[in-house]
């Protein structure tokens, strides 16, 4: 391993935008298989894994939607959890915000409480025992209809208190923020923090209306604000967090390359841009790997490393009380690793 590639896997950071649903490492996706009864396509976790290869985002969602049907019983949410809370962990994550749409599963015959158990008692655990901080999404399809999604709202009331925000994905393109109006109105009159899919590979209108129409916290994605300028300016007055999936954006082939990603750019702006996973094992790398890889494609400096794991850290759903602590973990770090890089990491401290 590489200085930098040690400094930045033990850099306290976040993952503010993961589907546990898209977080089955191959292996535990067979085995789960196999714990409930089912027969895969695939009989080996390389040829699983070599089945990831995607031309868009809907050949990608095929995959990940015939992958949700070994998430059956509570043990099932609940290993896929930890598992993934433990890789986390690992790579240095301390806060963790989870996205999981209950459709794929409710539709099939999993009760919510069953769901709901095996996520929350994994969240639990991951917070004894590695001290991580934790939070859980709930997010609804977005080629789903609109009364679908209230539907939602209405089961998940019960944990209400366990549930930091709810979002939306999905196939993008089609299916414009406006057509949830109602169900966000909704949630924010439920009072839940509100963060939606937007600007994947949708248009930058699609941000705009997320922005305006739905008033979201977050924005999960959000590269292609950048075909509206007056919009950017809107974006960075706002300080609207965009949690950015590099390698995500890769493999979904919404850039060529990685020398393409909009990330620089949209930094340049003054944008509040974070870096996350999405769905590690689909596209090969957890943050670590997404942050060396925007690192090897721009040559970005140890503090603009520092400044996107900052920005994770402020964009976080937790009380300014935790958002100080948290912070406080992140600065003791690079005081503590100032040296590694020598006259450059000056700068390191500064907020
Ligand atoms: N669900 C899981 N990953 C997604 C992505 N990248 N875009 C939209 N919906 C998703
Ligand atoms: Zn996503």
């Amino acid at each position: 391993m590489t200085d930098i590639e040690a400094f930045v896997r033990g850099l306290p950071k976040t993952d503010l935008h993961m589907h546990i649903e898209g977080s089955i490492e191959p292996q535990l996706m067979l085995d789960l298989a196999a714990r409930n009864g089912l027969k895969l396509r695939w009989d080996t976790a390389e040829a699983l894994r070599g089945a990831y290869q995607f031309q868009n985002l809907q050949s990608f969602l095929d995959l990940y939607f015939e992958g949700c049907k070994v998430l059956v019983t509570e043990r099932d949410f609940h290993d896929v959890t930890r598992a993934y809370l433990r890789r986390a962990h690992e790579d240095g994550v301390i806060r963790a915000e989870l996205f999981i749409g209950p459709q794929s599963f409710t539709e099939r015959g999993t009760p919510i409480e069953a769901l709901m158990s095996g996520v929350l008692g994994a969240m639990q655990e991951a917070r004894r025992e590695h001290g991580m901080s934790v939070g859980l999404m709930i997010s609804v399809h977005r080629h789903r209809t609109e009364p679908e999604a209230v539907a939602v709202l209405d089961q998940v009331m019960p944990w209400k208190d366990d549930i930091i925000a709810i979002g939306m994905g999905g196939a993008e393109i089609g299916t414009p923020p406006s057509k949830f109006a109602r169900f966000f109105r909704a949630a924010r009159d439920r009072g839940f923090r509100t963060t939606v899919h937007a600007g994947e590979e949708g248009p930058a209108a699609y941000v705009r209306e997320a922005l305006e129409l739905l008033h979201v916290d977050r924005i999960d994605h959000g590269n292609a604000c950048l075909g509206d300028p007056d919009l950017v300016r809107e974006l960075a007055a706002r300080r609207a967090p965009l949690t950015v999936c590099p390698l995500s954006n890769l493999r979904l082939r919404v850039v060529p390359r990685m020398q393409d990603h909009p990330l620089k750019v949209l930094m340049a702006h003054g944008l509040h841009v974070t870096v996350n996973s999405d769905d590690p094992p689909y596209f090969d790398g957890y943050v670590t790997e997404n942050l060396l890889a925007c690192r090897d494609a721009f040559g970005l400096s140890p503090e603009e490393i520092v400044r996107l794991v900052r920005n994770g850290l402020e964009a976080a759903f937790v009380t300014e009380e935790e958002r100080r602590a948290l912070l406080a973990r992140l600065d003791a770090y690079v005081a503590a690793h100032a040296d590694a890089f020598g006259a450059a990491s000056v700068g390191l401290l500064a907020t």
